[in-house]
């Protein structure tokens, strides 16, 4: 059997239309959704990113700021800054694109974004609300994964789903948005054993490594969900996943391709929290 790709960047292009219109509404409620980007550094995967979340806030009538900072940028310059937009009313997201340079403390950084900001959904207060059942900003990634699952009917509830990554911005928050939908979920690492026992039981395998092509259809359950977070450059230059597509897709009956899967979602879900953040402090409803 050969399975369904689900294409992240056809369902982000369809969700981007609809917040188009949602902004519009709002704008002509005087609710200019604003998100400021901070970037330090010239990293240029980091760069890339950012450049298409402005394009894509562009497109949907999000006010997109960019802050480009140099490398010799201080903890302390930074955390003023974010102390600054904290206050600023016309900013209702504040985004600090990681990793950052060795001399910042990234979890303090995350920590001074205020919640009611913090549309990465990386702050500890936002991600206990997730924890414990709780509405909130969550994290764009695993976000984005939930809804390409859901525009598929893809059943979650009683599927056993597997982890492989337990990074704090992929593979630890998609186990728990799977958990709240009510999966069994088990997470794999660097240091699990006999990782292939646990891919051949994933109804719902969901890859975060970060290594071309860590995963192929050898060990994947027939008729498995296969989700490929991974982002990496081969040595041609191209964009390739941290799954075989080729192999993996004669086992699977949906997965998803890189590029055009997971990544386009993960920007549509920062507009998403952008637009939800300026709709509550402005006390909108819905
Ligand atoms: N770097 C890679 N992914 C992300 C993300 O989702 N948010 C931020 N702030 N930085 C990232």
């Amino acid at each position: 059997m050969a399975a369904e790709v689900i294409y992240g960047s056809e369902l982000a292009q369809s969700m981007r239309d609809e917040m188009k219109n949602e902004v519009l509404d709002l704008r002509e409620k005087g609710i200019i959704p604003g998100l400021t980007v901070i970037l330090i550094g010239d990293d240029p995967a980091s760069k890339s990113y950012v450049l298409g979340k402005q394009r894509a806030s562009e497109y949907v009538g999000v006010e997109s700021d960019l802050i480009t900072l140099p490398d010799s940028t201080s903890e302390e310059e930074l955390l003023s800054l974010i102390n600054e937009l904290n206050n600023k009313e016309e900013v209702h997201g504040i985004l600090v694109q990681l990793p950052l340079p060795a001399h910042i403390n990234e979890q303090k950084v995350i920590e001074t974004i205020t919640p009611e900001k913090d549309v990465d959904g990386f702050h500890p207060i936002n991600i206990g609300r997730m924890m414990t059942g709780k509405d909130t900003f969550f994290p764009c990634t695993p976000y984005g994964i939930i809804q390409m699952l859901k525009s598929k009917d893809i059943k979650i509830e009683g599927k056993h789903a597997v982890i492989i990554g337990r990074s704090n911005i992929v593979g630890k928050p998609v186990g728990q948005l799977l958990l709240n939908e009510n999966a069994t979920v088990t997470y794999c690492h660097s240091r699990t054993n006999d990782m292939e026992k646990y891919i051949n039981q994933a109804d719902i395998l969901i890859v975060a490594v970060g290594m071309e092509h860590f995963i192929n259809g050898d060990y994947i359950k027939d008729g498995a969900v296969v989700i490929d977070v991974g982002v990496n450059r081969t040595k041609e230059g191209t964009l390739t996943g941290d799954v075989e597509f080729e192999s993996a897709k004669e086992k699977a009956s949906f997965i998803t391709p890189v590029p055009k899967g997971v990544g386009p979602m993960t920007i549509t879900m920062l507009l998403h929290n952008t637009i939800k953040s300026a709709k509550i402090h402005n006390g909108v409803n819905s």
